[in-house]
């Protein structure tokens, strides 16, 4: 039997309240509370970095991106990364991975909608790359001679400088071949500095360490890679879609900035 540690907040369940989800518990509300009075538009935060996940997974598709590896998936939320993909090319595969054990829990809900074979989870931390790239479901369902699309979407600002954030990702890219490619949202200290470092003061409260970063430390994690589209933007500014009202806020509210990059 799961420990799903309902005692205590998760990210991954505050996250699924802010986008209006039922998978979250007292201690996540309570903690997602306090974290909406320190920073009122982290709804439109998350909100807004959903649809860049979206967006970024249809531009990879479109590109020819045919397997795709998400690391901290979230909780299930309509549509997921799968369905985006996979709606674009039909055959593309997908690995879902976090260190939730409710995402675990609800893993094969997530896995009913996708054609067998082609999407699997793996529960993992992302701090251990070489647990987690040598995990069976990985390496079973996708190809690593063959380029794959990274997404670390929402998720390094969970991994501090303790961490060892950079040599993570670092290890992450030395295991993808040649025109693999990484998108990333993350959220930085630029655009509300006081009102960033209030939700991190609170995430931290709730006991969820995290670490807001600039722009030059977001690019950093690209390092080596070419950028694709429009470089690193606001995370509503990367190749917006002009019918979605979702991308017609400010930095302030979006908070986060995005890019995507491919392997040379
Ligand atoms: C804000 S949510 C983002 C969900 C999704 N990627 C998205 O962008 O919509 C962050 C996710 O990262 C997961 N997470 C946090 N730290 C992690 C770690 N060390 N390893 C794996 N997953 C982690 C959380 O459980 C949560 O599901």
């Amino acid at each position: 039997m799961v420990d799903l540690e309902l005692d205590r907040a998760h990210s991954a369940r505050m996250y699924d309240y802010y986008l209006g989800g039922t998978t979250n518990f007292p201690a996540d509300r309570e903690a997602a509370t306090r974290a909406m009075a320190a920073f009122p538009s982290i709804l439109a935060t998350a909100r807004v970095n959903r649809r860049f996940m979206h967006r970024s997974v249809r531009f990879l598709a479109r590109e020819g991106m045919r397997q795709f590896l998400d690391i901290g998936t979230g909780i299930p939320t309509s549509p997921n990364l799968h369905e985006v993909a996979q709606r674009e090319a039909p055959e593309a595969r997908v690995v879902y991975t976090d260190n939730d054990p409710i995402v675990l829990a609800h893993a094969r809900a997530l896995l009913r909608s996708a054609p067998e074979g082609r999407t699997a989870y793996v529960h993992g931390d992302v701090t251990e790359p070489e647990v987690l790239l040598a995990a069976p479901g990985l390496r079973e369902t996708l190809d690593f001679t063959r380029p794959v699309a990274l997404s670390l979407n929402a998720l390094l600002h969970f991994v501090t400088d303790e961490h060892d954030a950079y040599a993570v990702v670092e290890r992450l890219k030395a295991a993808l071949p040649s025109g693999s490619t990484l998108a990333i949202a993350h959220a930085t200290t630029e655009f509300d500095p006081a009102g960033m470092a209030r939700l991190t003061t609170a995430y931290r409260a709730a006991g969820t360490p995290g670490q807001a970063r600039t722009r030059a430390e977001i690019a950093r994690f690209f390092a080596g890679w070419r950028l694709l589209g429009p470089g690193i933007t606001p995370s509503h500014q990367w190749l917006p879609d002009p019918e979605e009202s979702s991308e017609r806020v400010t930095d302030k509210e979006a908070a986060c900035y995005a890019g995507v990059a491919r392997k040379p």
